[in-house]
């Protein structure tokens, strides 16, 4: 099938898995920056994968424009632009109706049955409300010559080609057969035992914010469980690991630690809040997840201050500023606030990342030290935070630093640790290990 796909963004890009498949994939993005990337091969985000299929198929099966014009010719059409929070937390919806008009614009009196698919996460209503619009601008009518669904993403950053490539669930909320049809074809490579959820677009927009805010949930959970833990000397890790054998419960998104962050889980939450307030309805649970989750990584800079008394004019090693391993995304990542709460604490930060310094430096500009390695970050620092679970952290020999540990993401093993010589503390972890000199 011929794809365009508009806003080379996380969702957007991993679309590429489709070119694997035989479609052809032509990125339309006004970001004259990423067009030029793709057309050379490059992926202008870090996400595994991603760099060897937009190489293997740039230039053939994959080709970036930074105007509409390609749309006309192609059966499907995602919108994959973002949709950002505005100051009141509500979704900004903007780029989403300026791309589905441009879109509408340029297919305008095609002789194709174009289908739309709007990708981004938008509240819902929203891909009803689009399509007089869409149908006004390209002079066609859905269910005639003009396809309109919705078609949300659930792909993590950091695994997000392998996600798409085995999801849990297909879910399409159509307006006419042809779009379902279409984006069915589309998507008849995944195995037939993975749930093709068919239903209207309100539901398929409702089912992502749903899903996001169950994750959310789970994770204040945790967090919160971990924090009670603490004064309790228990081991939260113990405890989510037997609660998750619970089939009720599930062992997934237990790892209690200093929160949520990227893109996505706390926007969307904040979008829902608002569009239920909206609505007249106060989405009390969802705002105490949300405010839990504010609070949760300065847990770590009271573990800090626990440990030293007053913290100011240390030096600390912040290890990992990428709001979870495997990306460089900083986007509203706890450690982060971490780093700019030890900065305002007077505290001289050393920060080091596998790959997200140069994303973090655009933030903290020259407010903490830049590093080059973990031993360089470690070198002359009193104590150690670990902020992101990165592999290269947990495999790091920590033993010849000798300095407190505070780990954020649990990723140690405290009993290695304590053999070691070495101080931990962490999120929800009982403190009888202290070692005794
Ligand atoms: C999240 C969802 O997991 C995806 O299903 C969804 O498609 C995506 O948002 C989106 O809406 O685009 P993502 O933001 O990439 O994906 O990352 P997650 O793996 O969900 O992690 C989010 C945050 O929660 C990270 O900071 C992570 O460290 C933290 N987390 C996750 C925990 O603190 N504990 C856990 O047990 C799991």
């Amino acid at each position: 099938m011929k794809i365009a796909v508009v806003g080379a963004g996380y969702a957007g890009l991993t679309l590429s898995c489709l070119a694997e498949k035989g479609n052809e994939i032509n990125f339309i993005d006004i970001d004259e920056d990423k067009v030029e990337k793709i057309n050379r091969g490059i992926s202008p985000i870090y996400e595994p994968g991603l760099d060897e299929i937009i190489s293997k198929h740039a230039g053939n099966r994959i080709k970036a424009y930074s105007n509409y014009t390609i749309a006309k010719e192609c059966d499907v059409i995602f919108i994959c632009v973002h949709t950002p929070s505005k100051l009141d937390g509500s979704i900004d919806l903007s780029y989403v109706f300026e791309a589905s008009k441009e879109v509408a614009k340029a297919i305008k009196n095609s002789m194709k049955y174009n289908v739309i698919a709007i990708k981004s996460t938008v509240i819902p209503g929203t891909t009803l409300t689009l399509k007089p619009i869409i149908e006004e601008y390209s002079k066609k009518k859905v269910g005639e010559n003009l396809g309109l669904c919705m078609n949300p993403e659930f792909l993590r950053e950091g695994s997000a080609v392998k996600d798409f490539l085995n999801p849990d669930k297909i879910v399409i909320g159509y307006l006419d057969d042809g779009s379902k049809d279409a984006m069915l074809e589309l998507f008849n490579w995944i195995d037939p035992k993975v749930p093709r959820i068919l239903t209207d677009p309100n539901t398929a927009e409702m089912i992502k914010y749903a899903q996001n805010a169950a994750l959310a949930c789970r994770i204040s959970f945790i967090n919160e469980i971990a924090n009670i833990c603490e004064k309790f000397n228990v081991d939260v890790k113990e405890v989510a690991k037997a609660i998750g054998l619970d089939p009720r419960i599930g062992p997934h998104f237990l790892n209690a630690g200093i929160g949520f962050g990227g893109s996505c889980l706390g926007k969307d939450l904040r979008a829902l809040i608002r569009a239920a307030e909206q609505k007249g309805y106060e989405a009390n649970l969802l705002k105490k997840v949300l405010e839990l989750n504010e609070i949760q990584p300065f847990r770590i800079v009271e573990l800090l201050k626990e440990h030293f008394g007053s913290i100011e004019n240390r030096t600390f090693a912040l290890l990992g500023l990428a709001f979870k391993g495997d990306t460089d995304d900083v986007r509203d990542s706890p450690a982060i606030k971490i780093a700019l709460e030890l900065k305002n604490q007077g505290v001289k930060v050393k920060v080091y990342d596998p790959k997200a310094m140069d994303n973090a430096k655009k933030i903290l500009k020259d407010s903490v030290q830049y590093c080059k390695s973990i031993d360089e970050c470690l070198k002359g620092s009193e104590a150690c935070i670990i902020a992101t679970d990165w592999k290269d952290f947990k495999e790091f020999d920590f033993s010849k630093y000798k300095i407190p540990i505070f780990d954020g993401r649990r990723i140690l093993d405290p009993e290695k640790t304590k053999i070691q010589g070495i101080e931990y503390k962490g999120i929800g972890w009982k403190w009888n290990t202290k070692i005794q000199n």
